[in-house]
C-alpha cells in the first residue's frame, strides 16, 4: 500500500476536508458577523426563584460584587453566591421575610437555589472573567449598570461582533483597576486620561485575541 502511493499522499484528503472546513467556518462567521440581529438576546429578564434586587444591596447594603461572585478576579467563572451568603446576613436581618423562604429552605437542605442562568456563551467559544476583570475591564462593560438593577437583564449582545469590537481597540474602554468594580465610574479616556489607558495597554502588553483560535479553542 505505502508503496504506491507516497506517504504525503495520505495526508491529502484530510488537509482537503480540513481546508473545506475552514472555509465554512470563516463564510458561516461572516453571517455571524454581519447578519446576526444584534439585540437577539438584548433584555432577556428571566423571574427569579427570589426577588433579589442589585440596586439594593449594592447601592443601600454596600456591598462589592466580589462577596457574592467571588471567583470573578480569580478564575473563569464568576459564580453565583450559596445559599450560605446570603444567610451571613438573613440569618437575622429579615429572618422571616416571605421573600426569602427559598434561600432559608436551600441554606437548611443544602441545595442549591435554583436561579436561572441568564448570561450563557456556547461552548465552542472560550471566554475568561479573571483576565477581563484583572485588565481594567469593568463588569458594566459587557453586562450594563447591574448596580441599578431590580431584576437583572441581559443588556449587551455578547456576540463575537460585540468581542470583537473591543479586541480590536480595548483602549477606549479601559478603567483604572481601582475603578473596575464600580459600575457608576467612568473610563479613563471619559476622564480626559487617554494617555494612561496609553501606558496600561503598554505596560500590560494587553493584546486581546483576534484570531479565530484566541477563542474557538
Ligand atoms: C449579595 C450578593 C450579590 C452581590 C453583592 C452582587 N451580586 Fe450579582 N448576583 C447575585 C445573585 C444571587 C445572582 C443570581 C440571581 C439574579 O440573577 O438576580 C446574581 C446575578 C448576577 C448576574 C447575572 C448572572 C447570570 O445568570 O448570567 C450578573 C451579571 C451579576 N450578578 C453581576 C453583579 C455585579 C456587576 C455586581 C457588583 C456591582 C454584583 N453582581 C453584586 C448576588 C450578588
Ligand atoms: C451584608 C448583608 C446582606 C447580605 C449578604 C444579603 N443581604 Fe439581602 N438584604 C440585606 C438588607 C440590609 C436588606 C434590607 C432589609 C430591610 O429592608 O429592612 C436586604 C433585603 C433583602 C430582600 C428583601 C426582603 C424583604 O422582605 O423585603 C431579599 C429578597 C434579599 N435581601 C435577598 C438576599 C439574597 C438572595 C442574598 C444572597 C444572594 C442576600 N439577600 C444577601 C442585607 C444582606
Ligand atoms: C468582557 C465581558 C465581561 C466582563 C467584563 C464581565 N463579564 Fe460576566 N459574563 C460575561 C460572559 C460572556 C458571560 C457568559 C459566560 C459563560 O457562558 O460561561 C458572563 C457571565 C457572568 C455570570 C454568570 C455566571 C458565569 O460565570 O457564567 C456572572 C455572575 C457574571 N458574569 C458576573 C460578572 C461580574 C460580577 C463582573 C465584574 C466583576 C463581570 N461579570 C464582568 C462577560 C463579561
Ligand atoms: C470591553 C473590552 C472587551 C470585551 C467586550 C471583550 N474582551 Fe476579551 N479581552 C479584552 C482584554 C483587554 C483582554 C486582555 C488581553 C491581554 O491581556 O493581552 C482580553 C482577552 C481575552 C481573551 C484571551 C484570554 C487568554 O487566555 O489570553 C479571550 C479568549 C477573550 N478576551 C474572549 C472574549 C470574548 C469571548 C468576549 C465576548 C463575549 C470578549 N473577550 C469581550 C477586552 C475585551
Ligand atoms: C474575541 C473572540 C472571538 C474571536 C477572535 C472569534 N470568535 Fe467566533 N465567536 C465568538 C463568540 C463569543 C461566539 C458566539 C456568539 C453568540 O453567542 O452569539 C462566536 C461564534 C462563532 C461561530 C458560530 C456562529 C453561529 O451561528 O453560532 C462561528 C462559525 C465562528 N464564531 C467562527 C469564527 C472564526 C472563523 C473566527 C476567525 C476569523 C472567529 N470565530 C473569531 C468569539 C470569537
Amino acid at each position: 500500500m505505502s508503496k504506491l502511493f507516497p506517504k504525503s499522499a495520505n495526508k491529502l484528503p484530510l488537509q482537503i476536508v480540513i481546508y473545506v472546513g475552514v472555509l465554512a467556518g470563516i463564510a458561516t462567521a461572516g453571517v455571524t458577523y454581519y447578519m446576526t440581529p444584534k439585540y437577539t438576546r438584548v433584555g432577556y429578564a428571566p423571574v427569579q426563584p427570589v426577588p433579589f434586587s442589585h440596586a439594593q444591596h449594592v447601592q443601600e447594603v454596600g456591598l462589592d460584587c466580589r462577596y457574592c461572585h467571588s471567583n470573578v478576579d480569580k478564575s473563569g467563572h464568576s459564580n453565583v453566591p450559596a445559599a450560605q451568603t446570603c444567610m451571613n446576613c438573613h440569618g437575622t436581618i429579615k429572618p422571616n421575610s416571605p421573600a426569602l423562604a427559598v434561600v432559608r429552605e436551600s441554606f437548611e437542605k443544602n441545595t442549591p437555589v435554583p436561579w436561572v442562568w441568564i448570561h450563557k456563551t456556547p461552548d465552542f467559544a472560550f471566554f475568561n472573567h479573571a483576565i477581563h476583570v484583572n485588565r481594567g475591564i469593568s463588569c458594566v462593560e459587557c453586562h450594563g449598570p447591574v448596580n441599578q438593577m431590580e431584576t437583572v437583564t441581559h443588556m449587551q449582545p455578547l456576540s463575537m461582533a460585540f468581542c470583537l469590537d473591543c479586541h480590536r481597540d480595548p483602549a477606549p474602554r479601559l478603567r483604572a483597576p481601582g475603578d473596575v468594580y464600580n459600575l457608576d465610574s467612568r473610563t479613563l479616556a471619559d476622564q480626559g486620561r487617554a494617555d494612561e489607558a496609553q501606558n496600561y495597554i503598554h505596560d500590560w502588553k494587553l493584546m486581546p485575541p483576534q484570531s479565530c483560535s484566541g477563542c474557538h479553542r
